[in-house]
């Protein structure tokens, strides 16, 4: 590789030039092998910040993050490989039904998810609140596991994309995530090694997301597409709303209870919306279904019949977890203590801030402020009205469960507060609103 000199990158990009591919790695490689310094590093995420990064210098950002660890490659275990991912939510728990319900229908699914981030929940928080459930399988074992089942379900381990580990850590503390580019080449190095064909990505707008706009949710999701088909893997991207929480729990084990009663045939509409045009996605795009809409219906059918309950069953058992509360969910130790918040006036619920109630979860124990932070599994929030619903004075609009007593005044306030109540009957928000693939953006009908 011809050395090149840092500092000339990093002005090129400050005064909006064009990288070349060789710049790129040379710029990544040498961070990788510690001879970039971080401030240097910091000073080029923020000149890409600013300045943004083109398609083809996206491309070759997240082609250099990929290859900067691991990239599996599981071409000997049948089938297409088929994995979805969220850009993060409150109450968002569909990759916990789609999981079981896409493999069970015979599409393998490698997922390797994340923690909590702030007011939003992560995927392995959730099933770590499933007894003996280990997240932590090294590479071996995950290919093992998705040989035999057809699913697997770990986190993020050091081999993959360490770079992007790096420069994550980097932005949180430089103000330099909320880049489009930043977050879609992050995202897709991390999803291309784990050794997927092809990638679902719901990426969210609204109050409790990332992206608090459709438009900016649109660009994202642009971006995340067009690398994903650059790399030669077919890639959906559907905008949904993330103007009030998805589904009506909040919290670690509430969430696998409310992901048990999905898989049992119940659950609430908008969460079974989200999850089937997702999983009957990721099932056609598998090649076990003709079109998308008959992947819905093989996903309903897998519900129906309880295969993919019996696949979460085997998932847990085989990941060293107990299946003893997916069986009887009721029985699952319940938090010390669990409080209402309740209605000051008569009328309609008019908005959520989806944000507030997931820091609200937070606060009861339910995500981390630090990262040293514990999680409690029973500590959350079950919502007992949604944008729409009418309400009457002194009616429940919201449960809470903590071991922490002393946080439920302030929380009942932070609730009161998320959840307005108007005179008028509001429009309920569109829950999904647009698709988009490689032949561009279209509006979701
Ligand atoms: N999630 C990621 O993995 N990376 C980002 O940059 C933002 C969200």
């Amino acid at each position: 590789m011809k050395s090149q000199n840092i500092v000339s990158l990093i002005r090129k990009k400050r005064d909006r030039g064009t990288l070349t591919p060789d710049e790129i790695r040379y710029l990544i490689q040498q961070y990788s092998k510690d001879a970039v310094p971080d401030y240097q590093m910091s000073a080029f995420l923020m000149a890409v910040f600013l300045n943004g990064l083109n398609d083809d210098e996206a491309a070759a950002l997240t082609r250099e993050m990929l290859h900067s660890g691991t990239v599996l490659d599981l071409s000997d275990i049948p089938g297409t490989k088929v994995d979805k991912h969220s850009t993060g939510g409150v109450g968002d728990k569909t990759s916990l039904i789609l999981a079981p319900i896409v493999a069970a229908c015979g599409v393998p699914v490698p997922m390797i998810s994340g923690r909590g981030l702030g007011h939003s929940g992560g995927t392995l928080d959730k099933l770590e609140s499933i007894p003996g459930f280990n997240v932590n399988l090294d590479l071996k074992r995950y290919v093992e596991v998705l040989k035999k089942h057809k699913l697997v379900l770990i986190g993020q381990t050091e081999e993959i994309a360490p770079a992007d580990k790096r420069m994550y850590a980097l932005r949180d503390v430089t103000a330099t995530v909320e880049s489009i580019p930043l977050i879609a080449g992050s995202i897709m190095s991390k999803k291309l090694a784990e050794g997927i064909d092809a990638l679902v990505l719901d990426v969210k707008f609204g109050n409790g997301a990332f992206m608090k706009t459709r438009e900016d949710a649109l660009r994202l999701a642009q971006r995340l597409v067009s690398i994903g088909e650059e790399f030669g893997k077919r890639t959906i991207g559907y905008l949904t709303s993330m103007e009030q929480p998805l589904g009506n729990m909040i919290g670690n084990w509430l969430e696998v209870y409310e992901s048990i009663e999905c898989l049992n045939g119940g659950g609430p509409e908008d969460l079974l919306e989200v999850t089937h045009l997702l999983s009957g996605t990721m099932i056609w795009l598998g090649g076990e279904a003709g079109s998308v809409e008959e992947g819905i219906e093989r996903s309903k059918t897998a519900v129906a019949d309880g295969s993919a309950m019996q696949k979460l069953r085997d998932i847990v058992l085989e990941q060293d977890g107990s299946t003893e509360f997916l069986d009887r969910p009721d029985d699952y130790p319940p938090a010390s203590h669990s409080f209402d918040v309740a209605a000051a006036s008569d009328g309609y619920v008019t908005a959520m801030d989806a944000y507030a109630i997931g820091m609200a979860g937070v606060e009861l124990g339910a995500g981390r402020k630090s990262k040293e932070d514990t999680i409690d599994p029973a500590a959350g929030i079950i919502l007992r009205k949604k944008i729409g619903d009418k309400v009457q004075q002194g009616e429940t609009i919201v449960r809470c469960f903590t071991n922490k007593e002393e946080q439920a005044d302030s929380v009942r306030q932070m609730l009161q507060d998320a959840v307005t109540i108007g005179s008028s009957r509001p429009e309920i928000p569109a829950l999904i609103t647009d698709t988009v693939t490689r032949d561009g953006a279209k509006p979701w009908s």
